[in-house]
């Protein structure tokens, strides 16, 4: 699609469920790429604005509530609370962080839900769902569990059997119970309203896949997949307690669905922010209503299709709205090798990382934007943490702006002493710099922040390898010590005053008057600088704090993006104030401190899966030996057409190939698995699977967090082995 240009930006992150606190990666995969992108948008002086909010809808936050024995408003009320400080702490730049219980995001979104019902785009459809009588609700598909009617699973879920791979729906379960009460559940009719997804198919089809083809691989690539199959209509109600009332006859107890009202907080949080200041932001409508508006949402990867299909299926429907030009969203991040998870605990929470290290928001913010997780899922270990902390923060960045400012102290007093004729070094230096705006801007504009930061830590390498060349404390020696005075005094600040400030102007003129090795210190010292003047600005989007903390030491209260690169940020004769270390050491008891808190969680989560999950009862040894355990060798592998999550197998076992289907595709790629031995159950009956028979079942170990891994032997033996 053309490039436009655009008078303004609305950039949006996903509006976070007040059901938790914020952990590292919500803040690597949403909110500091999207602060990064914002503070760049405004450093360049462009017209933004930055929504976001708490999301305070939905079933999990109901049976918390329920869980701890308060009110669904009670609990959004106290995460609210502590996911708005997390943010304000870590610097995250919202204009408006509201939230969707308030007044004007019910109404406003009732009344968005009231319009494509009044205009005849929703369709009304009386299903039959399970409703559990104990909690007096319908329960959402991942509510219910019970035994899988294909391999008889005990804990299959209303959505899906994770053991054998179907899809199912809560209906087919054998046995089902209630996850919120434990009762069986009954079948009771009921009436939701449906956003019919079908019908904006082709029109979706062409605006994504024909018009956007710059997103980033994995969003057009899940949007590609979905658009080829077909969609179906989506039911944007709920029978539900906890939400905003559904705005239409015969539809009490309903509310809307959450995916419904979570997106339309970031339109009436921005109205709430134009209500406030209309002077300055003006009407809501010119953010979200107006052509020369460019709409950005960052998001993590499991909100594509709310944001790519959904959401603007629901504006296009509605219309009046425009659509969002991009919709950057991030992999997930790992730590220590193992899926973040809420309920495991196993996060690095935000508000406790403070307690650990405070006033270090701005070196998480570095490490999770230098290991980003923009095109794979990755991985934050803490010695990774320690590591860009001492040998690039430290060693790096915080080395060069000291050596600058400690040797200007040491031998101008603190003022920023004037540049003389500059040697083919210096030259090379500036010329270094010299495009490092074009090359940051290229990345941002292309959300590519990883790269983005690198360059902005090239300019710190510059820095250091220039000043390493030139040595000026060798230079040093051949000033004559008489003509230096101690310092003039400062003030208790650091500031010196007007008749200090002057003092020491002219002494410094008298020194490099007088000497040649003075006038050349006097110059790399200038460009240093110039360079650390540079550093300051090229960070400020990554690491604010310590941008402004620079900028204090500088005295630079007033700087443009524009200046980036350039060579007259610190004027001679400007003073600076005392300097003080950017970043400091992480030591090894620190980060071993984390790492004990890590272990001391997977001890506990792993009793508490052990008394979830105990061992079975004993069974006679003949019953062991009915089981046909063997080891083959996958010759083929392949996924099953139409089916995420299985695999199709062609494994020799010895004898023959047989064909196994299994419900792993979620795990592994098929290629992977291809020349490995696994073993397999061999003598269960055979069964069809999508319309495949599957003669066995390959075995698998579940993790804690339900994932699989292939079970297989530690040396390589024949192709029918049996395991004894
Ligand atoms: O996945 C989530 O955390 C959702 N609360 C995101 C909502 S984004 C938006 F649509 F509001
Ligand atoms: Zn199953």
């Amino acid at each position: 699609m053309e490039k436009k240009n655009y008078k303004r930006t609305t950039v949006t992150a996903a509006l976070p469920y007040a059901n938790g606190g914020v952990h590292i990666g919500h803040l690597a995969g949403v909110y500091v790429p999207a602060d990064i992108y914002t503070r760049y948008l405004r450093l360049k002086g462009q017209e933004v604005m930055f929504v976001c909010g708490s999301d305070e809808h939905g079933v999990p936050i109901t049976i918390r509530a329920r869980k701890e024995g308060i009110t669904p408003q009670q609990v959004v009320d106290r995460y609210h609370e502590m996911i708005s400080r997390s943010f304000e702490d870590f610097g995250i730049s919202f204009d408006v962080y509201s939230r969707t219980t308030s007044k004007t995001h019910h109404k406003f979104a009732a009344d968005f839900f009231k319009k494509l019902y009044d205009d005849g785009k929703l369709t009304e459809k009386t299903s039959t769902q399970l409703y559990d009588e104990e909690a007096h609700q319908f329960l959402a598909d991942r509510y219910v569990t019970g035994e899988c009617p294909h391999c008889h699973n005990q804990g299959a879920y209303g959505d899906q059997c994770e053991k054998c791979g179907r899809d199912l729906s809560p209906t087919e379960l054998i046995n089902p119970k209630s996850t919120i009460s434990g009762s069986t559940p009954v079948l009771r009719e009921t009436k939701n309203w449906y956003l019919p997804l079908n019908e904006y198919q082709e029109w979706l089809k062409k605006w994504i896949l024909e018009g956007h083809k710059e997103w980033r691989s994995n969003v057009y690539g899940q949007c590609k997949s979905w658009l080829e199959m077909d969609l179906q209509p989506r039911a944007m109600t709920r029978d539900l307690d906890w939400g905003i009332p559904v705005p239409v006859e015969g539809a009490e107890g309903k509310v809307l669905y959450v995916w419904f009202d979570a997106p339309i907080g970031y339109i009436s949080n921005t109205k709430e922010l134009c209500e406030r200041d209309p002077e300055r932001w003006g009407t809501w409508q010119k953010w979200w209503q107006d052509d020369d508006t460019r709409l950005v949402h960052f998001i993590g990867k499991d909100n594509i299709v709310f944001h790519c299909i959904i959401f603007p299926t629901m504006m296009h429907a509605h219309g009046g709205y425009i659509m969002p030009d991009n919709v950057p969203s991030n992999e997930f991040l790992n730590l220590e090798n193992d899926k973040i998870s809420t309920s495991r605990n196993w996060a690095v929470w935000l508000h406790e990382y403070l307690v650990d290290f405070p006033g270090k928001q701005d070196v998480m913010r570095y490490v999770l934007t230098a290991n980003a997780p923009e095109t794979k899922d990755n991985n934050f270990m803490w010695s990774d943490f320690q590591e860009r902390n001492n040998s690039e923060l430290v060693a790096i960045y915080g080395n060069f702006v000291n050596r600058a400012l400690q040797l200007t102290k040491k031998y101008f007093g603190g003022v920023v002493p004037e540049c003389g004729e500059l040697t083919n070094t210096d030259k090379a230096a500036i010329a270094d710099f010299a495009d490092v705006k074009v090359r940051v801007e290229q990345h941002l504009e292309q959300f590519k922040f990883r790269d983005a930061l690198k360059e902005a830590m090239n300019l710190a390498r510059i820095g250091n390898k220039y000043i390493t060349e030139c040595e000026p404390w060798k230079l040093w020696k051949q000033v004559d010590a008489a003509l230096v005075q101690p310092a003039v005094e400062r003030r208790e600040d650091g500031t010196l005053t007007a008749a200090a400030l002057k003092k020491q102007q002219d002494q410094n003129a008298q020194l490099i008057a007088q000497s040649e090795a003075a006038r050349r210190i006097a110059t790399i010292l200038n460009v240093s600088l110039q360079l650390v003047g540079n550093l300051s600005i090229a960070f400020d989007p990554f690491m604010p704090f310590s941008s402004n903390k620079l900028r204090k030491m500088l005295c630079l209260d007033d700087f443009r993006w524009e200046q980036l690169g350039s060579t007259d940020i610190l004027p001679a004769g400007h003073a600076m104030q005392e300097p003080d270390l950017l970043f400091e050491k992480i030591e090894d008891e620190a980060i071993q401190a984390q790492l004990d808190r890590l272990e001391r969680i997977k001890k506990e989560n792993e009793l508490a899966a052990h008394k979830a999950n105990p061992v079975k009862q004993d069974i006679a040894f003949e019953e062991w030996e009915k089981l046909d355990i063997r080891v083959g060798t996958v010759l083929e592998c392949e996924k099953v057409p139409k089916a995420d999550k299985l695999l199709r197998f062609l494994i020799d076992d010895g004898l023959e190939k047989r064909t196994i289907v299994s419900g792993i595709a979620k795990y592994y790629k098929p290629e992977e698995l291809i020349g490995k031995q696994v073993c397999f159950l061999a003598n269960l009956p055979a069964r069809k699977l999508r319309g495949i028979e599957s003669q066995g079942m390959i075995l698998s170990a579940e993790d804690a967090d339900g994932s699989l891994s292939v079970v297989t032997t530690l040396r390589t033996v024949k192709p029918g082995s049996e395991v004894k």
